[in-house]
């Protein structure tokens, strides 16, 4: 080992086993009190394997302590759980973790669209900086850690037609796909200029519970719950590949024990659906009306489509096993049974948000034309 104490970091990345997936038991999730990161960590620990956590999460206004409660309630689980509130932008927090880590998995990101077209800031703080504090981290600690990034199908901008493979071009059209496409860089850089072992996933849209209620499909369930309107942005015939959130969950795993170094991999979700499509269909089950539905003014710089090719994943040996109907389902009956959990998510500043977001669109938008078009789904799955 050099003078310093740090390590040769010009020794190439560590092989995998071949056919074998890693033996990683201490994980740092970072941004483990969110969505996505909730339920790896709830997923990971209910195993039952022995690997232990230690969530580092800022706790912004998307991250939920709450979301860990099943982890809590559970006496053996919860000795397998650290919580840390800090953030991946501060190297002194940071260090100590990455040090005491076999791998970081890396979910922490401000992760909306719209705040991101509003409010940039943040979306770089932690999207850029944090990503370089967390891979740089990885290269000074002793145990030469894996890092995966939790990263998105944003990157690739919007597709017209056909599928994005790994290998096609970043094109960012927002803010928030922006910092997302910057920190794959830097974790790209990471690899060929110092060897850190690292992996990145990039995801499709992902639904499922405990997702906060400003994306699409919450925020149109909990209105509709309380009969107010749904304000679909633009003509509602984007479209996205939906993936249910403990498949995302899953393929990060799974790409966390099996993926090559330096690899990238798409997580594409099994349904392309339009917005019109989807809304239709989560009015059904929750038994309310299309009158609900209000066109308002469109997102600017919308993105029309993504749509991924999941073929190296697959060959890899992961594919999504929830349809979209029967997730959706799911989805909906959760929020059902948990109103006091979205009904607290929608406090503090919500309002707020809301008002700046929304207000101006609902005053000017229009009833949408009936549905006949959405019978039938546009595409296979
Ligand atoms: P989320 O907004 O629900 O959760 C983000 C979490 O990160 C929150 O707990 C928040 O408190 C935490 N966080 C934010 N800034 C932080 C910081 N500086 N330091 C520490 N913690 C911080 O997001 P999500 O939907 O669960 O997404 C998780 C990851 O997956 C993100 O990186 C996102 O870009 C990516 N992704 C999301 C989707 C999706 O559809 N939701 C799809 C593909 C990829
Ligand atoms: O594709 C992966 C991405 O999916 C992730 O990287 C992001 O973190 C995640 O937020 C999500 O981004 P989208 O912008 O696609 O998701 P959102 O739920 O915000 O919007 C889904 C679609 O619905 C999009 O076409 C915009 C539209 N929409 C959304 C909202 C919130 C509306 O029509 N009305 C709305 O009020």
């Amino acid at each position: 080992m050099p003078p310093d104490g740090s390590r040769d970091r010009s020794a190439a990345p560590l092989a995998d086993v071949a056919g074998e997936p890693r033996t990683l038991r201490r994980l740092l999730v970072t941004g483990g009190a969110g969505f996505i990161g909730s339920c790896y960590v709830r997923d990971v620990l209910g195993r039952r394997d022995g690997t232990r956590i230690t969530v580092l999460d800022k706790l912004t206004y998307a991250g939920n302590e709450a979301n860990l409660a099943p982890v809590r309630d559970d006496p053996e689980m919860a000795a397998r759980l650290e919580f840390v509130r800090g953030d991946i932008a501060d190297a002194a927090v940071v260090e100590p973790l990455v040090e005491a880590a076999d791998a970081v998995v890396n979910f922490a990101a401000e992760s909306h669209v719209d705040r991101s077209i509003l409010d940039p800031e943040a979306f770089l703080s932690t999207g850029v900086i944090g990503v370089h504090v967390l891979l740089d981290a990885c290269r000074a600690a002793a145990g030469r850690p894996r890092y995966l990034q939790v990263s998105t199908d944003e990157v690739y901008g919007s597709v017209a037609e056909g599928e994005s493979t790994e290998d096609a071009p970043l094109a960012p059209r927002s803010p928030y796909a922006a910092a997302k496409a910057a920190g794959e860089l830097l974790v790209r850089s990471y690899v060929i200029t110092h060897g850190v072992d690292a992996v990145v996933t990039r995801g499709s849209n992902t639904y499922g519970p405990y997702h906060h209620p400003e994306k699409l499909i919450p925020l149109f369930v909990t209105n509709a719950l309380d009969d107010q309107p749904l304000p679909l942005y633009g003509d509602g015939l984007q479209r996205r590949e939906w993936l249910y959130v403990s498949d995302h969950a899953g393929a990060v795993d799974f790409v966390l024990r099996n993926g090559a170094s330096g690899e990238t991999y798409n997580v594409a979700g099994p349904t392309e659906r339009t917005n019109r499509e989807v809304v239709a269909l989560l009015l059904e089950h929750l038994g309310k009306p299309w009158s609900l539905v209000r066109h308002v003014e469109d997102r600017p710089g919308h993105d029309r489509r993504y749509a991924m090719d999941g073929s190296k994943l697959a060959a890899l040996g992961w594919t999504p096993r929830t349809p979209f109907e029967d997730g959706l389902a799911a989805t909906i009956d959760w929020y059902r049974a948990n109103e006091a959990w979205w009904r607290a998510a929608r406090s503090g500043d919500w309002d707020h948000w809301y008002q700046r977001q929304y207000a101006h669109r609902l005053a000017g938008g229009q009833e949408a034309e009936p549905l006949e078009a959405e019978a039938a789904p546009s595409t296979a799955d």
